[in-house]
């Protein structure tokens, strides 16, 4: 599959033309008052990066934006299919937008992103929430401005999943939520099929970008001040395979490291089957590539990787890790871990716990296994009960507390380069290490959005309280 060259198509000028015809409606409609939009997103950062894009297209069209629906007069709900619990916010969330078309029967209402791609989806929501009238997936979201006009001119639901994994597109406008930290998607899709996992049925298969418009975009990016830039792709570690005579992931990583400026290089997410001693060593000799591996191993027992499809074993994970802590100076390591995957046993979960305390994460992302529809281990037997997963659920983070902690307080008396975030609660700032630990620390707000040298002076759990030096 990955041997498929994907064709890439600009798509600009349609779409503009369609964002030109949104915005004559919309200055119709409102009578020259601003159209606002209340974009929401669930899950994941690739889905942030597709939000950036609507929310590109709806800037160009003349759309301001709130941060309720309200006001609204375009709501759009992005939406996550990768476990339950999402999905049954999502339903929980639209389900109480019913009473504000009632009341304003001219908004629009959208809903799009993975979930819209499953056909048991759009149809409890074509059935159930008929007062939704847009609904589209993942695989639309290139003709984004085509579908609403369409919803606006025809007063009609558009309801559109789609399937063409052959093309790649390219010339959206985007418009980032953050000034000085952004998302870069270098490639879309997934060819890996973990059997747990839904992302390959909704997201379609791996498709890379061009390189030379990633490091024009990133290059863009620096010169607009971005300081902390994150390529995205489920699977960055195969990237380039979809391109004639393209370069490998580690090659891209160099080719943008070599652009001058402050800034840091982050990438996510990567998979051990497919992580190189190359990249390692690319880390590990960068000058702008944070010094953090994100590399989910999601369980502990050889049995269960085989069982999840993962292609690689303890032992395998194992060396990469001991190879990066040994090539790479402060190395933060972070994952993402399932508990509960079907037949999964304490004696398997055993094995996960003694891994995380063998490797010492720096955080974890931790899941009870969720089933999703279509996938493999959905049909696999699963005799454990939920109550059960969630005390070994438990567990771990009780382990995983204590190691983070650990780690932390390691670090008490470090002067720290931190990139300043945000203002949290009681004015305290929040800031973030290369290794991607959360810095607190009082200092002026003009600090955010800069690189300062902090020194840290105390640590609570996995947050480090630090001053400026
Ligand atoms: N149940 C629980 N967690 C899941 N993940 C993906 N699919 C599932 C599922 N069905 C987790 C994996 C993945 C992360 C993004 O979400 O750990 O790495
Ligand atoms: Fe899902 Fe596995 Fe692909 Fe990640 S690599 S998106 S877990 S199928």
């Amino acid at each position: 599959m990955s041997s498929e060259k994907n064709l890439i198509e600009n798509v600009s000028e349609k779409q503009t033309e369609y964002i030109n015809l949104i915005a004559e409606i919309m200055e119709v409609r409102k009578r020259g008052e601003k159209p606002l939009a209340y974009i929401r997103t669930y899950g994941c950062q690739q889905n942030v990066a597709d939000s950036e894009k609507i929310k590109g297209m709806l800037a160009n069209a003349g759309f301001g934006f709130v941060d309720a629906p309200d006001d609204a007069d375009f709501i759009l709900f992005n939406t996550c299919a990768v476990r339950e619990h999402a999905e049954d916010r999502v339903f929980g969330n639209v389900g109480a937008l019913k009473n504000l078309k009632r009341r304003h029967p001219q908004i629009l209402i959208a809903l799009c992103g993975c979930m819209m791609e499953q056909e048991h989806i759009a149809n409890i929501i074509y059935k159930s929430f008929p007062f939704v009238g847009l609904v589209f997936g993942t695989h639309s979201l290139h003709h984004f401005p085509e579908l609403v006009y369409n919803s606006l001119v025809n007063g009609k639901r558009v309801f559109e999943r789609g399937n063409d994994d052959s093309k790649l597109y390219e010339g959206l406008p985007i418009k980032r939520d953050g000034t000085f930290k952004g998302w870069l998607p270098i490639m879309y899709g997934c060819n890996n099929f973990c059997t747990y996992c839904i992302v390959p049925y909704v997201r379609g298969r791996e498709r890379s970008r061009e390189k030379d418009l990633i490091v024009e975009e990133a290059r863009d990016m620096i010169k607009n001040g971005y300081k902390d830039i994150t390529l995205l792709g489920q699977n960055v570690n195969s990237y380039g395979k979809t391109i004639e005579n393209g370069v490998n992931f580690s090659q891209l990583l160099r080719e943008i490291d070599s652009i001058d400026g402050d800034y840091w290089l982050r990438f996510m997410t990567s998979h051990p089957k497919d992580c190189s001693m190359e990249l390692i060593d690319t880390i590990a000799n960068g000058t702008h590539i944070s010094r953090h591996l994100h590399l989910p191993f999601q369980s502990g027992s050889d049995r269960i990787l085989k069982l999840m499809n993962r292609h690689y074993d303890r032992k395998k994970y194992l060396e990469i890790i001991n190879y990066a802590k040994e090539k790479i100076d402060g190395l933060s390591l972070t994952s993402d871990i399932i508990v509960g995957f079907p037949g999964e046993t304490y004696d398997d979960f055993k094995e996960t716990l003694s891994l995380i305390r063998e490797v010492e994460f720096t955080s974890l992302f931790t899941f009870i296994y969720s089933p999703r529809v279509g996938t493999p281990a959905a049909k696999m037997d699963d005799p454990i009960p939920y109550s059960e997963k969630s005390k070994w659920f438990q567990e771990l983070l009780a382990v995983q507390e204590e190691i983070a902690a650990k780690r932390c307080a390691s670090m008490v008396g470090n002067v720290e380069k931190v990139l300043i975030e945000d203002e949290g609660k009681n004015g305290i700032l929040n800031g973030r290490t290369s290794g991607n630990i959360i810095v607190e620390l009082d200092a002026p707000t003009d600090t955010i959005g800069t690189f300062q040298n902090v020194k840290i002076t105390n640590a609570r759990n996995w947050i480090l309280k630090g001053e400026l030096i």
